[in-house]
């Protein structure tokens, strides 16, 4: 799908998160099964992904199924689980026309085995592409990955010759080498659709200085206007990284 011409003047963010909520309140209001709503939604995140590539954004992470989210009733896991399984395969021609590199941040060994296979499979053919990451954020939350880092560090010091030099080195930079988001670029803009206004996990270590951006529009209803406007809105924000406006004018 080929992009309207975005309204935007300047500042295209490297790596945009979205945490695409609503598509269950869309479906309701349709009169609709969840799983409508979410098939819309995938639909949605295909979308999506040409406008970032065509716009040029970096990185595109998407928050397609939280650690919490196995919470939900059977058959709605089950049947994310398998919108997942069949229509990952059926976006490989896409994936491969815009250059998309599919990547994962979270724990896949936990989703059932035709998902996860889905899954490996799309990352594997998709590895030599160049044009933009696509993130997909599956059994993934925030808090995890950073237990998950402190483990792994700790690890390290267990087996180090020199653990106190180990322990005196450890910075907030260097902390990012044993998270899951090690070769990911912080997060520029973070949109959640919805109307919450809350980050629900999400990139917990990243959302230290992301713009964030959060709209009442439904995911299923979510436009390339919609996506410009965030956009534009990140383009208007200063990112002062705790300095001045005068230092950062200097
Ligand atoms: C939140 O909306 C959405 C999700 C928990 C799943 C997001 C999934 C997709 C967009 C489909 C693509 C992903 C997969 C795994 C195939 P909600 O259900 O909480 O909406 P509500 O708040 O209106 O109930």
């Amino acid at each position: 799908m080929s992009s309207p011409k975005p309204a935007l003047k300047a500042g295209i963010p490297c790596h945009v998160g979205i945490v695409m909520d609503g598509n269950g309140r869309w479906a309701k209001a349709k009169d609709k099964a969840r799983l409508d709503g979410h098939r819309e939604g995938a639909s949605r995140a295909r979308d999506v992904v040409q406008w970032a590539h065509d716009l040029g954004i970096r990185q595109l992470s998407l928050y397609a199924f939280s650690t919490e989210n196995w919470d939900r009733p059977k058959l709605e896991v089950r049947g994310l689980m398998s919108l997942l399984a069949t229509l990952l395969p059926r976006e490989l021609p896409m994936m491969h026309e815009k250059n998309v590199r599919l990547r994962v941040l979270g724990d896949i060994s936990a989703l059932p085995s035709a998902a996860r296979r889905a899954v490996e499979l799309a990352c594997t053919e998709t590895a030599g592409n160049s044009g933009i990451d696509l993130i997909l954020c599956l059994n993934y939350g925030g808090q995890q990955e950073i237990i998950a880092g402190i483990k792994h560090f700790a690890r390290q010091l267990l087996a180090d010759a020199n653990p106190e030099q180990l322990l005196q080195d450890l910075s907030v930079q260097s902390f990012r080498s044993y998270l899951w988001r090690n070769e990911l670029r912080p997060v520029d803009l973070l949109i959640r659709t919805g109307g919450e206004s809350r980050i629900s996990n999400f990139h917990l270590w990243d959302a230290a200085y992301a713009e964030l951006y959060f709209t009442d529009c439904l995911w299923p209803d979510f436009s390339f206007a919609e996506l410009d406007r965030a956009l534009q809105d990140y383009a208007s924000r200063e990112r002062r990284f705790g300095r001045t406006s005068e230092q950062l004018a200097k």
